[in-house]
């Protein structure tokens, strides 16, 4: 695992990985060394770890994105997720023929995800959030590129191994390309440009943001699941693999908020939280709804829900209230003060998945590989931050966000029995 004895502060956490950037670049760029795949029609041998619908969309989009992509290793915990994924990509015209895994190049288990790195020169890391760190820090240790899936970590040891190892990626100027993946849509790009650089609203005081969905899939269980395979195949609903929805869907709304605010960490955030829905144990011990205040050092703040509930309005969007005006984020509206629109996007939207890969291989392949590290990590934590203000009810600060060391799951996965979890119940559940 990588070095976590470091404690970033909330002014010293976005510099980190920047400053080693600027270090390196003062040593002249001799000094760097160049990506081994710069250049231009090289064959990229890809691998896939986590062979579920997002893990088997990541493998088509960069199969799609790259003509000279191959794809040579997957790696599941479950064969039939593992067989399925190539199933499906090999019904893919476009992209069938360059579906190159041998039977030997089929791994399960915990530990598949070493033979799928070893095997090949970027990784698309798709499993639960829990595994990212170690997996993450595997990679970059064997200086492969990386596609890597939102969120990044559960808890704050977590976030602090995969700072570390993007620190790492910038030094080995290797790509890391995050799984946030509205960073890279071309209409919330050019509203981040509206607002951040033409000032459309003037100043930023506040933004709402929400992320309130229906409920989400179960995987029914079979007598022959043990209480580890019933938990994984049904991640989402525990705390240690998911993070909970805020981390692990909500992130998306956080991740624009956090952009929209020049990616810097709020001090403090205090939230109301709970499950109702839920409630069955089936549900494991995750919550259904958050709202969180976040205070941020500028006085700016962000009003946040997020709710997977039946039956309720499914808003999905962020107001952003300026001096000026206000802009909706994913409708591509601008509005005056007095209502009147004064600007709206009417560009191509492509699709975002696929531009992420499009532009982390052409990065690659101008030895110019893009490093996502500083802002998956800051958002990971934003998340993180809500969540635990939710479960404890208190007001959380960010040192006290980064000083937790409160490592989520078991240390050593086996199937068979895991450990009881409780739900989280605001006023009693303690920070650790
Ligand atoms: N960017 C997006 O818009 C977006 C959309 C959906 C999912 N995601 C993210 O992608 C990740 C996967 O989500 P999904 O919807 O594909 O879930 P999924 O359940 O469909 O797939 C996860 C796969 O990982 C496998 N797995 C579990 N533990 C593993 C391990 N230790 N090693 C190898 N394989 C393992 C599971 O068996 C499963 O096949 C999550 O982090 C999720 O938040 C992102």
């Amino acid at each position: 695992m990588a070095d976590t004895n470091q404690q970033p502060t909330r002014r010293n956490f976005l510099g980190s990985t920047a400053q080693l950037g600027a270090g390196a670049a003062m040593l002249g760029s001799l000094a760097l060394p160049r990506s081994v795949h710069a250049a231009g029609t090289d064959v990229l041998k890809v691998g896939l770890v986590g062979c579920g619908g997002r893990g088997t969309g990541a493998a088509l989009d960069a199969l799609s994105a790259d003509g000279q992509a191959v794809l040579v290793a997957v790696a599941d915990t479950f064969p039939d997720k593992a067989a399925e994924a190539l199933n499906l990509l090999r019904g893919e015209k476009s992209v069938a023929d360059r579906v190159q895994v041998t039977p030997e190049h089929i791994f399960t288990g915990f530990d598949g995800y070493k033979n799928v790195v070893d095997s090949c020169d970027v990784v698309l890391l798709a499993t639960p959030p829990h595994f990212r760190p170690e997996h993450f820090a595997y990679v970059v240790d064997q200086g492969k590129h990386c596609f890597i899936e939102k969120p990044i970590a559960v808890d704050a040891p977590g976030i602090k191994s995969v700072m570390e190892s993007s620190r790492k990626a910038k030094e080995k100027n290797i790509a890391v390309v995050s799984g946030l993946c509205w960073r890279y849509d071309h209409k919330v790009r050019e509203m981040m440009r509206q607002i951040l650089e033409e000032k459309q609203i003037g100043d930023i005081i506040a933004i709402e943001s929400s992320y309130n969905t229906g409920l989400l899939w179960y995987r029914p269980e079979k007598p022959s699941w043990s209480q580890m395979e019933l938990q994984i195949r049904n991640w989402l609903y525990h705390t240690w693999l998911s993070g909970d929805h805020i981390m692990e869907q909500a992130i998306h709304s956080l991740d624009k908020t956090a952009w929209l605010l020049g990616d810097i960490s709020p001090t403090q955030a205090t939230s109301l939280a709970g499950r109702q829905q839920r409630v069955d144990p089936m549900y494991g011990n995750v919550y259904d709804h958050f709202a969180v205040s976040y205070e941020y050092p500028t006085g700016q703040r962000v009003y946040f829900t997020c709710r997977q509930q039946d039956g309720c309005s499914m808003r999905t969007d962020e107001t952003v209230l300026g001096t000026d005006g206000q802009a909706e984020i994913l409708r591509g509206d601008i509005f005056a003060r007095d209502g009147k629109r004064k600007w709206r996007f009417k560009g191509e939207q492509p699709s975002m998945y696929r531009v992420e890969h499009e532009e982390m291989f052409a990065s690659i392949r101008k030895g110019e590989p893009i490093n996502n590290g500083d802002y998956m990590c800051n958002s990971t934590a934003i998340a993180l931050m809500g969540r635990m203000a939710g479960y404890t009810g208190q007001t959380v600060t960010w040192d006290q966000l980064m000083n937790s060391t409160e490592r989520l799951g078991p240390t050593e996965y086996a199937w068979g029995d895991v450990p009881t979890e409780t739900v989280a119940i605001p006023g009693k559940t303690t920070l650790v």
